[in-house]
């Protein structure tokens, strides 16, 4: 595994496992130890994700020791503010049945995620959080909050994958001492990507799958990126990428994948504004 030192001195794997969308106790609790097991150990959760708990029972159950795992969470709109951000850490704390948090990130860059990031900076001198992290702040409001911040984000997790390539997102993290992170880098499998002609023809090249040739270009890229599976082959073969090397013309023929907008929504849009407040815990 390689590892990527973030601008506070952390280090974290740069292949990690996710955990969105696995909201049954069981699969959840399977997938984490399986993950685990295969030898994943960046596990990346949210509040929203309602499988907190679980997360945290996997973790246990491992027999691993905490400080060989990193672990990943976020705070939601509906708990942007300075007291309702500190209230969630320590929520966010009980439900994983942990005594720190690796990593913890506003999850959308909206409501008063100033509110939130100053609750987090106190909360890491407590040490409770080890990093302080943002997701899907698009430039502009990254680098207002970076030239308002003493103590930078060291994180940004955003979607990238070969329909959305974020090139030029990525040197402005870059600029800041921002590391990149991955989410959706299968793009959920839209578009067919896992039977994308380009990638496909790449991989037999290297007898890799789909999956394993974007995951190699972004580990390439020097890019923490997420996997997310429920099934073990799987699981395995996302893991198993460090074993061949993408040539400097396969890369650039990735490039051309790009459509250079998300596959999922645009943030600038003010429909996906109101969408993501009105989000609510179950
Ligand atoms: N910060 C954010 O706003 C945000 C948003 C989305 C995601 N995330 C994080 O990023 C993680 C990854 O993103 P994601 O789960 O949304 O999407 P993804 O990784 O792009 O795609 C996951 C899908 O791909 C399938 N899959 C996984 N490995 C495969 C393989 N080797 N071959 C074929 N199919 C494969 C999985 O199905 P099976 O389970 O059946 O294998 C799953 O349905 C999340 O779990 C979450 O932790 C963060």
């Amino acid at each position: 595994m390689e590892f990527v030192k973030l601008s506070d001195g952390n280090k974290l794997p740069i292949v990690g496992f996710g955990t969105y969308q696995l909201t049954d106790k069981e699969v959840c609790k399977k997938a984490v130890l399986d993950a685990l097991k295969v030898g994943y150990r960046l596990i990346d959760t949210a509040e929203s994700y309602a499988n907190e708990e679980f997360v945290g029972e996997a973790i246990r159950e491992s027999g691993i020791p905490r400080e060989e795992i990193f672990v990943t969470t976020k705070v939601f709109i509906y708990n942007a503010g300075y007291e309702k951000c500190k209230k969630a850490i320590d929520d966010s704390l009980k439900r994983l049945g942990l005594d720190y948090i690796d990593l913890y990130l506003i999850h959308q860059p909206f409501g008063d995620y100033y509110g939130s990031y100053r609750a987090m900076l106190e909360a890491k001198k407590e040490g409770k959080i080890k990093s302080i992290g943002v997701s899907n702040f698009r430039p502009d409001r990254l680098v207002d909050l970076c030239m308002n911040q003493e103590d930078k984000p060291v994180i940004n997790q955003i979607e990238i994958n070969p329909f959305d390539q974020n090139y030029k997102e990525e040197s402005i993290m870059r600029e800041y001492g921002v590391a990149p992170e991955a989410w959706a880098p299968f793009a959920e499998g839209k578009n067919d990507i896992f039977h994308n002609e380009v990638l496909s023809e790449i991989g037999k090249k290297y007898g890799k799958s789909v999956a394993g040739v974007i995951l190699r270009w972004l580990v390439q890229r020097g890019i923490i990126v997420l996997t997310k599976s429920t099934n073990i082959e799987r699981i395995k073969e996302n893991f198993n990428i460090f074993d061949f090397e993408l040539s400097k013309e396969d890369m650039e023929k990735i490039k051309e994948l790009d459509t250079g907008s998300s596959q999922f929504f645009n943030h600038y849009d003010p429909d996906t504004v109101k969408m993501l407040n009105n989000l609510h815990r179950n």
